[in-house]
């Protein structure tokens, strides 16, 4: 598919300095990953986030919030990044100075190879102590129910952000401090309702940078960026990676 950006887009890219990207489960979708909020097949639509994403959930039901967090690793590890995440990592490539900032915890940006990368929201594959929230190293997760921790006995959960709860400090404090200093801001594949990551494109626009959004469909974002671009993250970024550096010459 032949895809035409327009050039001042491209310019820009060529030229910029600093880039901040912020990603959603959009990015990761065309790797099989369930999304939160589509219709019929986002998480969100299926089950209740109150019941399985807040720190409540896991007091009122810890075995049915941990087999609900393994079954997400298990489709995470199975997963395997797209071209969408393979671009990410290439366009890192080419603009040393490039912020990868997601809100997603399946760990595909990392598969990928792109380096720069902030956790907004955790990662399915960490952990922590629910009750003093020290990280715990887990080798083998159990399925059935969460371990205890070995220090205060406390029950294991994952390190991931849950409703109601804080972003982790220092991964809020680097995507802002990316998100001002860059010169051009991709938001990819979210709708753009989760706060506070929704409000880090508009920061960045509102310090001059220049705003593009990349989604299958418009959504709350929708004529708030300087540019809007619709279709699948795994064919646009490839393609637009392609408009402004070219054909990679080798893989890896
Ligand atoms: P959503 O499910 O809210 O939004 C996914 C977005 O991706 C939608 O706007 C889709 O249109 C778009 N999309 C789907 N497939 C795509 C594709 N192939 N290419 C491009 N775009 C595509 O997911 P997020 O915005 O990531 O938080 O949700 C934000 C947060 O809400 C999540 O991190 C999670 C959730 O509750 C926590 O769990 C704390």
């Amino acid at each position: 598919m032949t895809v035409t950006f327009p050039s001042e887009l491209i310019e820009r890219l060529r030229a910029a300095q600093s880039v901040a990207i912020l990603t959603g489960a959009g990015v990761s979708a065309e790797s099989g990953m369930p999304t939160f909020r589509d219709a019929q097949t986002g998480l969100w639509a299926r089950y209740d986030p109150a019941e399985l994403a807040s720190p409540a959930a896991f007091r009122a039901n810890p075995v049915l919030v941990w087999q609900w967090y393994a079954y997400r690793r298990a489709l995470a590890e199975a997963a395997a990044p797209n071209p969408g995440h393979y671009a990410l990592a290439e366009l890192e490539q080419h603009i040393p100075d490039t912020t990868l900032i997601t809100q997603n915890v399946d760990g595909l940006h990392h598969r990928a190879g792109s380096r720069n990368v902030v956790e907004l929201h955790g990662n399915l594959t960490r952990y922590r102590c629910s009750d003093d929230g020290a990280p715990v190293e887990v080798t083998i997760v159990a399925k059935d129910a969460p371990p205890r921790c070995p220090r205060c006995g406390g029950l294991i959960r994952p390190d991931v952000v849950w409703f109601g709860e804080l972003l982790p400090q220092h991964a809020w404090n680097m995507a802002l401090a990316a998100t001002r200093r860059c010169s051009l801001f991709l938001c990819i594949g979210t709708s753009g309702v989760v706060r506070p990551a929704a409000d880090l494109p508009l920061i960045a626009q509102a310090d001059g940078a220049y705003t593009v959004e990349i989604n299958l469909a418009p959504g709350a974002l929708a004529g708030q960026l300087n540019l809007h671009l619709y279709g699948p993250s795994g064919t646009l970024l490839p393609a637009l990676v392609v408009a402004a550096f070219g054909e990679r010459s080798s893989i890896g």
